[in-house]
């Protein structure tokens, strides 16, 4: 079988600071992967390694069997894997649509010329009406048509949310790396989006490794499998089964819980 993403060994420190400490995982071709622990624990440095935005202070990482150790975001990109970050930017002033047509900061390069540049080598591309179909298509597969002509700035914070992932599968990525894209939103449309990963992952065959902090919330969400990390190292993987059953993690989950304020 296929191994989309694996890690290893991966460290990285911030001077004397060990966010993360020497961890290894791997996430098979088409499963959809939790990646849950407490806040400050590790688990977004690890995707700004895994996805070029941060260089490793050590460590391998590999996406399909490719070494994306030393590359630039956007050579991570192009092997395949898109990312979305914890705090949603859309663009206020353009709808839902355009939106899905602008490609995302960082991966692309941060500047707006950069990203403007993207958007008109894009629409040279012959490929512009499927584009445009692709961004309808997605938004009908996140079950949001109607949202389609609604302008950004009068997204709940939920739909915005939901805008972004919707971004994030524009470019038809194989692996998606997803940063707490439930955070802040409500029950059951926080359910509804994981419901729609879901179908994603077996109807398309993406394969997904997705944040979040909740870990009663993921535990009844459907996903493959968990890695649980803790202040900085991977405490266990398993099945969600195995990981309700296995008392440490979770003793270790809420003892840290309870010591940090949850931020949303
Ligand atoms: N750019 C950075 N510079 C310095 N410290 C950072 C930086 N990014 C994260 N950290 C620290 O690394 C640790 C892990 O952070 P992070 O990966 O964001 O945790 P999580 O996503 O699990 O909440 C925290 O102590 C955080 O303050
Ligand atoms: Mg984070």
């Amino acid at each position: 079988m296929t191994v989309a993403l694996r890690v290893e060994n991966l460290r990285k420190q911030f001077g004397g600071l060990v966010a993360v400490n020497d961890i290894s995982f791997e996430i098979k071709e088409g499963e959809f992967v939790g990646l849950i622990g407490p806040n400050g624990c590790g688990k977004s440095t690890t995707f700004n390694c895994i996805s070029g935005l941060l260089q490793q202070t050590s460590g391998r990482v590999e996406v399909f069997g490719e070494d994306v150790s030393e590359m630039r975001p956007d050579e991570v990109h192009k092997t395949g894997l898109t990312r979305t970050f914890q705090h949603t930017r859309l663009w206020r002033q353009m709808t839902v649509i355009e939106n899905l047509l602008v490609p995302p900061r960082n991966q692309f390069g941060n500047s707006l010329n950069d990203r403007i540049r993207a958007l008109f080598s894009n629409s040279r591309n012959p490929d512009e009406k499927q584009r445009l179909e692709m961004a309808y298509s997605v938004l009908d597969q996140l079950e949001v048509p109607h949202m389609a002509h609604n302008l950004a700035s009068e997204l709940s914070g939920g739909q915005s949310k939901l805008v972004d992932i919707g971004r994030s599968m524009m470019g038809q990525p194989k692996l998606l790396l997803l940063d707490e894209p439930v955070a802040g939103v409500a029950g059951p449309l926080a359910m509804k989006i994981f419901n729609n990963l879901r179908k994603i992952v077996d109807e398309e065959g993406i394969t997904i490794l997705i944040i979040e902090h909740n870990m009663d919330f993921i535990l009844r969400q459907g996903v493959d499998r968990i890695v649980v990390m803790n202040q900085g190292e991977v405490l266990m993987q398993g099945t969600p089964d195995e990981v309700r059953g296995n008392r440490e993690v979770i003793e270790a989950y809420l003892g840290s819980k309870g010591e940090n304020q949850e931020e949303e």
